[in-house]
């Protein structure tokens, strides 16, 4: 879906950013087939102004075997030198809603956890919503875990019914939207859920989810334009700089934007007393 440029341009470059989701391992998942390509994206994401790269490998999702830290590691140190460390990479995992979560939650250092920290990147199939997800949201939290969802925005239900996200955002999720959502890659529907989502308050960080260096590419600079665009400048770097950066290094999220959920929930707003009396 062709969509319009941004009309903003930074005005403190080069931006400083930190991807917490990307599929940047070599012969993982469906992500960058080969080394050639990992290095590819990498050099890509750093000409964008990426520093760091969470690589986020599918886990438990069914389709594709979940690899151990072990491997993650290796091959983040693999990429790393056949780059010449243009930017840094962090382990992590792209992990799908299922029973494997609670046996790895109490670990440590399950591979689950983004850089270690005690912040996963939580992935719902793309049709649903899992039943009973406030208790599970609950359970993840109190194994001492916070879910940042993935994509919410692509999640046909949620596009359906916002009242969702908003809901799991509410029981102290957070919620981290694709660069090509914004973009329209992902077609009209996610486009526009993006930016109610965004105007709304409710999306805390922006990730590349890239794949691949000729589609699905590792940028970001784009998007967070267009973010601000529709959110301002101060909410656009917060979601590509600030908070991811607090996020790897496992410090509380510093920018969470009062949720205005009115336009997004389609309420009308409730009058002042001073419309009240006009
Ligand atoms: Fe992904």
């Amino acid at each position: 879906m062709p969509v319009s440029p941004p009309s903003f341009k930074f005005t403190r470059m080069p931006l400083q950013m930190v991807d917490i989701h990307c599929h940047i391992l070599p012969e993982t998942d469906d992500g960058a087939i080969s080394l050639e390509e990992s290095v590819a994206m990498c050099r890509a994401a750093a000409s964008d102004g990426i520093k760091t790269i969470v690589a986020t490998p599918h886990m438990f999702d069914g389709v594709h075997t979940t690899p151990d830290r072990e491997t993650i590691n290796q091959k983040i140190a693999m990429v790393m030198r056949a780059c010449d460390s243009c930017v840094n990479l962090v382990p992590g995992g792209e992990v799908r809603y299922s029973y494997e979560i609670f046996q790895e939650a109490s670990d440590p250092n399950a591979r689950i956890k983004l850089n270690g920290t005690s912040y996963m990147l939580l992935e719902f199939p793309f049709h649903s919503v899992p039943p009973n997800i406030e208790m599970t949201i609950f359970q993840i939290l109190n194994s001492g875990i916070t879910p940042i969802i993935a994509h919410p925005e692509r999640n046909k239900k949620i596009q359906e019914k916002p009242a969702i996200l908003v809901n799991l955002i509410e029981r102290g999720s957070f919620a981290q939207l694709d660069a090509g959502s914004l973009t329209g890659s992902f077609g009209r529907e996610a486009y526009h859920v993006s930016k109610q989502i965004i105007e709304a308050g409710l999306a805390h960080f922006i990730a590349t989810d890239a794949h691949h260096q000729d589609r699905r590419r590792p940028v970001l600079s784009q998007a967070a334009a267009i973010a601000a665009d529709w959110g301002g400048e101060e909410y656009a770097r917060a979601m590509v700089e600030s908070n991811p950066e607090a996020l790897i290094n496992d410090r509380a999220i510093p920018f969470q934007p009062d949720a205005d959920v009115d336009a997004l929930l389609g309420r009308k707003k409730n009058k002042s007393w001073f419309a009240f009396w006009k």
